[in-house]
């Protein structure tokens, strides 16, 4: 059958022996210029061009006639290019996505009449794609957008999806834009807390097929965390050189650190505080309490509590049980 069409085809085309030719489909940028071309053979000397026209689906929008010339619809946008009896190329200089649609070279010959051939026209625009982390977000009970994703008038619509190991919810917004394009916002919701302070999500936009990742990191403020590290619950009276450590996080990172005693006395003179460490040169009687390292950050303050326990050294253990060797 298809073999059948095939021969009948060429068969056709013999016995014409002319032909228009246009390229079957273009793509063209909204506000970039678009050029169709069409061509006209003829393997007939006797044949004449008496007009080649360029028509969108409804009206003419350039006529090239040997003889009488040029005539072109809307010449602030419409451009024949070095038109001939054998070539006449179409110029749109500013495309809209109104001129979407399909086009027709008309050559019209004597004495064979009008020969016809199509062009279908497709608009696209490329979409300025964005995407940032919130900042300035506080770490509380409150769902809320942590990070935003935008792609900006795009032709065919563009589509945003999220890629995260942190739960969220996604909410879209889509505008249709009066120049045919249509921008898409979207926003990653959660409520953050200060783990999620760091980790990474991607905004994946999805245009004419084709996947723009951009990779971003959330940022989660939040008042410091404090832990205290360096007792070994091993603090034997007269042992030296031990200390404990305060470790903080926070966002805002913290600005100062403030070592206390629980019941709020001054700290006892065998200790010495250093920013996030308490040193102990020699350990007494009065190290035998409870400590706190207080930390602060732009958003608040935050303590941790070590209690020490001192236990008394080996000698007086030895004195008091009576049970050295
Ligand atoms: C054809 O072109 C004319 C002139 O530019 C325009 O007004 C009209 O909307 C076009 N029609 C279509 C279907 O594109
Ligand atoms: C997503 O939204 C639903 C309904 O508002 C809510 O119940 C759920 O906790 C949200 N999930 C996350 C991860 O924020
Ligand atoms: C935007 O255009 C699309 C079709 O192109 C339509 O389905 C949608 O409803 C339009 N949205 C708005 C908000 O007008
Ligand atoms: C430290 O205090 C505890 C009670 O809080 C007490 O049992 C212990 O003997 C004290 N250690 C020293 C070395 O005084």
């Amino acid at each position: 059958m298809q073999l059948f069409f095939l021969l009948l085809g060429l068969l056709f085309s013999v016995l014409q022996a002319q032909d228009v030719t246009v390229t079957d489909k273009m793509t063209a940028l909204v506000g970039k210029e678009v050029i169709f071309p069409c061509t006209f053979s003829s393997k007939d000397p006797k044949v004449r061009v008496t007009q080649i026209m360029w028509m969108n689906s409804t009206v003419s929008l350039a006529v090239y006639s040997p003889h009488l010339g040029i005539h072109v619809n809307d010449p602030t946008r419409f451009q024949l290019v070095d038109p001939s009896p054998t070539s006449v190329t179409l110029k749109i200089s500013r495309v809209y996505y109104t001129d979407e649609g399909e086009y027709s070279c008309e050559v019209t010959t004597f004495p064979d009449g009008n020969l016809k051939a199509f062009t279908k026209l497709t608009v696209k625009a490329i979409p300025q794609n964005s995407a940032e982390a919130k900042s300035g977000v506080v770490a509380d009970d409150q769902e809320k957008v942590v990070a935003t994703c935008k792609s900006a008038n795009a032709r065919p619509p563009s589509q945003i999806t999220w890629h995260s190991v942190i739960p969220g919810n996604i909410s879209n917004t889509i505008t249709n834009n009066t120049d045919g394009t249509s921008t898409i916002v979207s926003d990653f919701i959660m409520t953050p807390t200060w783990t999620t302070d760091g980790m990474p999500v991607t905004c994946i936009t999805n245009y004419d097929s084709t996947d723009y990742p951009i990779p971003l990191k959330l940022s989660v403020q939040y008042s410091p965390v404090v832990t205290i590290e360096g007792f070994d619950d091993n603090w034997h009276l007269h042992r030296s050189g031990v200390f404990l450590i305060c470790n903080a996080k926070g966002n805002p990172p913290p600005t100062s650190y403030i070592w206390k005693t629980v019941d709020g006395s001054p700290l006892p003179s065998s200790v010495r505080a250093k920013d996030n460490v308490l040193y102990v040169d020699e350990v007494d009687a009065r190290v035998n309490r409870s400590f706190l390292c207080e930390v602060t950050n732009a958003l608040g303050s935050r303590a941790s509590r070590q209690d020490v326990l001192v236990r008394g050294n080996y000698y007086t253990a030895c004195v008091t049980s009576m049970l050295c060797d």
